[in-house]
Formats: C-alpha cells, structure tokens, sequence
C-alpha cells in the first residue's frame, strides 16, 4: 500500500494557502499523538505528513508558472502565514509548478473592479492555457489521487471541467464549494464516479468550527431538548476585528467574500449554508412552517482608498429565539470570529484521507459520513454524532449500513442510494 496520497488544487487561494502549510506544520505527528486543530490523527494508517501536493491549477497571473511552494505566498491571498520562513518542502513534491487553467466562470468581471492587492488579476495570454486533455495528462503523469476543488463561489463550468478531468483521469474529488447540490446533480454526478470505482466528498466545506457548525450544534441541542426554534438567523461578515492586528490601515474582505459580493453568484451558496441548520429539523421531522431559518452568506467589508490589504478573519452573528417548557421563551445572541482559511483546513486533510481508505476498501460514490461531517451540503445530512460515528468507523477501516450498499461488488446505483434532499429542496 502507497502511503502517499497525491493531491491535485485547483485554485491556489487562502485555502490551499492554509492546507498546505497545515500539512508541513503537522509533518511530525505521529499515529496517537493528540494534535491541537485536527479531529483525527490517523485514519486507516494515514497521517497528515503522508498528503504531498503534486499538481495545481489556477489564473492569476502572480501565481500561474510559478512553483506552488511560492504561489499559495502570492497576492491576494492574505490568510496566516502558518511556516514563518515558507519551507513547505515537505508538503509540496520538488518541481511541482502552479498551471494555468481556463478561467471559464472562475473570475466575475466585477472582481478586476477592485485594488490588485485584494482581488484577482487573471493572465491574459490564454495560449498558455491547459486544455481538458492536458490537465487529464497532466494528472495521470502526476499519479494523483484526489482533486480538491477550491475554486471561487459561481464557477460551475470551471468545475464541471475539473469533474470530468477527474472522472477520465482516475481522481477522486473533494468538493469544497457549492456547485452541484440539488439532487438531480449530486445523483448524476454520483453514478459517474461510481462507475469509475471513484469517490468524492461533498459539497461545500463545513471548518472546523465556523459558522455551519456553531449554527448546527445549537439548533441541534434545542430540538433534541424539545425547544422549538422559530427563529435562526446567522449573518457572516468579512472584517478585521480583534483578532490582535494591529496593522494601520484598513482591511478590505479577502476574495472568497468579495467574490460573492454580486448575488448571482451566492446563490447556491445561501442554499448549502442554509441547509446546514435547516437539515437538522429534517433528519428529526420536525416542522419548518413558519420558522426563520436563515444563513446570509456574506457581508463584504471594504477599506477606502486603492491599496487595501485583505483580512481572513470572518465574523459571525447568530440570532435566535425558541420556545420550550410551557412556551417559555429563550433568546440566544453569539457571534464567533475565526481565522477563515485555516479553520477550514483541517476537514479537508480528513477528508482527502477517507477517500483513500475508502477507495481501498472497496467504497464507491458520495462518501455519506465524512461528507456530513465536513461538508454545509452532502448527499445525506446526518446528526454531528452519527456523522462523527460513521467517520470514526471508516478510521478503524470499518464496514458500515451507511457504506455497504456503497461496496463495489454490491453495484450500487446512486438512484437507489440515500439522498437525504429532494430535488425541490435544493435546484
Ligand atoms: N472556510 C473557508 O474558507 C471556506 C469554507 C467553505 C467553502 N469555501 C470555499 O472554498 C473555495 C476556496 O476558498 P478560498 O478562500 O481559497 O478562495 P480564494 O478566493 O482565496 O481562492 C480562489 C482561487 O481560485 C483561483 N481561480 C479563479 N478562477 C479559476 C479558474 N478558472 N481556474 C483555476 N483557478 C481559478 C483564483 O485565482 C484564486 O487563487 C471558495 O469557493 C470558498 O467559498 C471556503
């Protein structure tokens, strides 16, 4: 058994940014070392230092033909610097070269609006620009085992191309965005990977502890303790705020945010988040008539004048009220900061590891567990517990109820699978 997984980003921003970094960070942990920041050390016998970055895609011209080692450094990304001095010669293979991918609906025209040091600034000469037959090359020569799509919010074409680069490359996917979340598509696209004997996790990451989960973890506490909340309201905001920073001047919202500043793009967005809190009234049947279950996805911040630099800190509002004993009334106000990008990083070097022990192990298809466990919208949503306890067993390298119908050798068809949302929920 390789103990490498080779992984392929497409989309060299924050997140990529704070993975591989988070990767180096953690080359030293060993199988039951407790690590701070991760939920798992070692699942199914692979640790955080057996993940190398073998290929990469993206557009902006500060990061394509340049080694990845140096790109995720590269304006505009903005997230912390995890390696002071940048040595993240363990995490990366040597010669692995960010590529230049189409752009496609990666970049809204809207975002050249911007400073440079804050928004995207894509290549202009497109001759340089892999084609679905390259990338698919490109792939196979780099041996890689899994994509992570990180592209911004609203690229759905760019995606489908990376969908089916993995599809004729052999890749598994973990889907980090939201695109192809109602129904009919995550069906779709299931059967395709599993008639290549393919998995993928998805869609859309749930951090560590960000927002989606502060927001699950509540609503899930009050309706198993019988309250009936009527009303959840999580509002998200990109700001510098007291996170200790004290450069001077102001801070404008990094790329994530402001490219979901036009609401067409945000769609599917508001959609996965809101399913976060409203998938827990429908895993326990309890009604959402009349209930204000809301997730805004974003508020974007700007500093005035023409050099910002970008913040990755988010700040979350939540506001409720509930009802309980006699119908007693609560009313719950919290607000969370985090350091964006790498609270999300650590789902994503779970998550990249379950595709592995689980293709091993003979699983195809949408991986229920781990994608409720990581993911604001995945083909089933499941109680934070049950997705933790599914996660767990295929750690150990356990068969569950959840992933024996997904066996190989049971042919499973996605039709037939558990897919927790009706179409209506979602497209
Ligand atoms: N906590 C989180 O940060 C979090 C949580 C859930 C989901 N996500 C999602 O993950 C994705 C990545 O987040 P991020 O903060 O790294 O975003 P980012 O804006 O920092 O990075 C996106 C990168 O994609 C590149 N890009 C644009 N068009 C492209 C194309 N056609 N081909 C290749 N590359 C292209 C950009 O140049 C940029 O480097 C976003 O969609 C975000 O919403 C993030």
């Amino acid at each position: 058994m390789s103990k490498e997984i080779r992984i392929a980003v497409v989309g060299v921003g924050n997140c990529a940014k704070s993975l591989i970094e988070g990767v180096q960070y953690y080359q030293d942990l060993r199988s039951g070392d407790e690590a701070s920041g991760l939920a798992f050390t070692d699942i199914g016998g692979y640790l955080p230092r057996n993940l190398k970055f073998v290929a990469a895609w993206d557009v902006d011209a500060r990061k394509v033909w340049r080694s990845l080692s140096e790109a995720i450094y590269a304006l505009p990304n903005c997230a912390m610097d995890i390696i002071p001095d940048h040595d993240v010669s363990s995490a990366v293979e040597f010669g692995t070269q960010v590529r230049q991918g189409p752009r496609m609906d990666g970049v809204a025209d809207y975002m050249l609006d911007f400073p440079e040091t804050v928004s995207f600034r894509p290549k202009e000469d497109t001759s340089n620009e892999d084609n679905i037959r390259d990338v698919v090359r490109h792939l196979k020569e780099r041996k890689v085992d899994v994509i992570l799509n990180y592209l911004p919010v609203g690229s759905r074409e760019a995606s489908k191309f990376y969908f089916d680069a993995a599809l004729e490359a052999g890749c598994h996917m973990v889907n980090c965005i939201p695109v192809f979340i109602s129904g009919t598509e995550a069906k779709e696209w299931e059967q395709k990977f599993i008639d290549k004997g393919l998995t993928i996790v998805g869609s859309d990451m749930k951090s560590a502890f960000g927002a989606s989960r502060l927001s699950q973890i509540i609503q899930e506490a009050m309706l198993d303790a019988g309250i009936d909340v009527t009303q959840h309201i999580q509002l998200n905001m990109a700001a510098m705020s007291s996170q200790g920073d004290n450069r001077p001047c102001g801070h404008t919202a990094n790329t994530d945010f402001l490219n979901m500043s036009e609401q067409h793009r945000l769609k599917e967005k508001h959609i996965s988040k809101e399913n976060v809190i409203r998938g827990q009234n429908k895993i326990r049947g309890k009604s959402m008539d009349n209930r204000t279950l809301f997730a805004g996805p974003s508020l974007t911040v700007h500093a005035i004048g023409n050099n910002p630099s970008g913040t990755d800190t988010k700040v979350c509002n939540i506001d409720m009220v509930a009802h309980g004993f006699a119908g007693a009334r609560y009313f719950l106000t919290a607000r969370l900061e985090v350091q964006d990008s790498p609270n999300s990083a650590g789902v994503v070097i779970d998550a990249v590891r379950f595709c592995k022990v689980a293709s091993e192990l003979g699983v195809v298809g949408f991986l229920r567990g781990p994608s409720a466990y990581t993911q604001k919208t995945p083909p089933v949503q499941l109680s934070l517990q049950q997705s933790l306890d599914e996660c767990q067993a295929l750690a150990r390298r356990e068969i569950t109820e959840y992933t024996r119908p997904q066996l190989k050798e049971n042919k499973p068809q996605a039709a037939e699978l558990d897919h927790g949302f009706n179409d209506s929920d979602q497209d």
